[in-house]
């Protein structure tokens, strides 16, 4: 199973083995920072399974919240020891490998938790270029009270004397402290030199060989089969289109679902940009009479969701069926499902770990496909966090208006007409929404915000316009600032602005009459109102 070590690689990536750690994915930013390309795994994977891709140049196990000696520690394949791949252990990972190889952790009185300084007692690669002082982050509770056989203490600090560990000639590291975060002001260089002077990675992940190489594996994936995808005009199904359209060209469909709840014009520039642009073949589906019937009548959010749920999940079968049985004799079936999975929704799925986005994915499950289509599954963008996305979409020539775009719900305007919905709610919140949209973008707010728009409330209230009295509608501004929709603030726009969208609201729209805005946060408000 031993690996060649030290030597240069031409194409290499760093596995990251998760044990729960909060700062799991920020290590994986990090290294992909550094322009290499870097995997977040479940801690239980095996070693055989690592030893199968020669690409990995290194390992890095990240912290968590357990104790080695807890019952229900999370354990690694101790054959990984034995690879021959460098390793650098953080926090817990380093107290993990540490009592693997043979030491001994033990609980310390006091958790240290917070700044420290380090010493660096033997600089070697680790510490190549770095001073001897370094300020660090700290947050553990157990520490090594005995060295595994080969290792020496690179570092100390005033409460730890095995603050840093490391076996040159294994080339396995351990830091109890957190490099990746930004209170280790050093910590981004700490990581650089495991990186390029111990496990000697080529920096050579970029957005332009992500792209390579995704067309070449998606080719592979699907050879001359044909594939589906829905496109709702968000960042992510835009991207995945372009990018495997790139792929495949005309081997790719994508579906839109028209269901009577979109924005003003969003249905024409999603034709407009993949049909008439980029040449895509787009089957758009009709769908506004059946949501709307389904949802007549129906004030409940929750039930708003379920309905448009289930009917999207009939509109985009019955499309997917109706172009199979379309299909000229002879043409491949359409055997391949296309989804613009990130790599926030992949890490869901490893076990442990305090992944903040299990939580708000729970309500968008509007644009997901069915499971069980019997096609097999086409996800370029599985690795990518959602910036890279956005980057990749650049690359491939989307507009700004569909990388840097605001999140819009999978439930549409459904969910920002409170209570019924009706036509004439509709066309109220979307003539509303469109002016928000325009004053946002021509004050250049629209891009700093991470949502704005207009709720219709259902509250009629007394007016004057002219000489006569009037007895409308009232609409709602949200703007907030966030950075992942998991909290958010309303933003203190300048009254200059807010007088002007409440104005050309309240004279343009038909049936509106007042106009509030929404100072208030998530939590305890949510973004939504709905
Ligand atoms: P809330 O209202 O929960 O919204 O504070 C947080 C973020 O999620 C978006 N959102 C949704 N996105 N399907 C989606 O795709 C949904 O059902 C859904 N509900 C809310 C919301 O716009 C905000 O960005």
């Amino acid at each position: 199973m031993a690996k060649k070590v030290l030597s240069s690689h031409s194409i290499g990536k760093i596995v990251i083995l998760d044990f729960g750690s909060q700062y799991t994915q920020v290590i994986a930013r990090r290294v992909r920072e550094s322009q290499i390309f870097s995997e977040v795994l479940p801690h239980t994977v095996k070693a055989s399974q690592l030893a199968q891709d020669s690409t990995i140049c290194g390992i890095i196990l990240s912290g968590g919240p357990a104790s080695v000696y807890g019952a229900k520690a999370p354990a690694l394949d101790k054959k990984i020891y034995q690879l021959g791949i460098p390793i650098l252990g953080i926090c817990y990972g380093m107290q993990l490998l540490a009592h693997d190889l043979g030491g001994k952790v033990a609980r310390s009185e006091r958790r240290e938790y917070g700044q420290g300084e380090l010493t660096v007692k033997k600089t070697g690669l680790l510490f190549k270029k770095l001073s001897r002082k370094l300020e660090v982050w700290n947050s553990h509770g157990d520490h090594i009270e005995k060295l595994p056989k080969g290792f020496v203490a690179l570092g100390t600090t005033e409460n730890a004397p095995h603050a840093v560990i490391g076996d040159e000639k294994r080339h396995i590291y351990g830091l109890q402290f957190h490099p990746e975060v930004a209170h280790t002001p050093q910590g981004k260089e700490i990581l650089n030199n495991f990186l390029f002077e111990i496990c000697r990675c080529p920096a050579t992940w970029t957005m332009g060989s992500f792209i390579e190489d995704a067309c070449q594996k998606i080719r592979a994936q699907v050879g001359n089969g044909r594939v589906i995808l829905g496109l709702s005009g968000g960042v992510d199904s835009s991207v995945a289109a372009a990018l495997i359209h790139k792929a495949i060209g005309d081997q790719l469909t994508c579906i839109f679902v028209d269901n009577g709840l979109l924005r003003a014009g969003e249905r024409q520039a999603v034709q407009d940009l993949f049909e008439r642009n980029f040449k895509m073949k787009l089957k758009v589906a009709s769908a506004e009479k059946q949501f709307l019937s389904k949802l007549r009548g129906v004030s409940d959010p929750e039930r708003k969701r379920k309905i448009i749920g289930k009917e999207f999940i009939q509109v985009f079968e019955k499309c997917a069926s109706d172009l199979q049985r379309s299909s000229k004799k002879g043409a491949a079936p359409f055997k391949f499902l296309a989804q613009g999975t990130l790599y926030p929704d992949v890490i869901e799925s490893v076990p442990i770990g305090d992944n903040p986005a299990a939580l708000i994915k729970s309500h968008h499950n509007v644009g997901g496909l069915p499971k069980n289509m019997k096609m097999e599954l086409v996800e370029p963008l599985r690795q990518l966090f959602k910036d890279e996305v956005r980057e990749v979409g650049r690359e491939l020539g989307l507009p700004r208006e569909v990388v840097d775009r605001q999140p819009f719900p999978g439930p549409g305007l459904a969910v920002r007409v409170i209570g019924t919905i009706t036509p004439s709610g509709l066309k109220i919140l979307r003539a509303a929404d469109a002016i928000v949209i325009e004053e946002m973008r021509a004050s250049d707010w629209y891009y700093k915000v991470w949502q704005s728009f207009a709720v219709l409330l259902p509250v009629q209230s007394v007016g004057v316009m002219g000489d006569e009295r009037t007895y409308d509608y009232t609409i709602a501004l949200r703007v907030v600032e966030s950075q992942d929709g998991m909290t958010a603030n309303w933003v203190d726009l300048p009254s200059s602005l807010l007088g002007k969208i409440s104005s050309r609201i309240i004279n343009e729209v038909k049936g509106v009459n007042r106009c509030v805005y929404d100072i208030s946060n998530k939590p305890p408000a949510t973004i939504e109102w709905e």
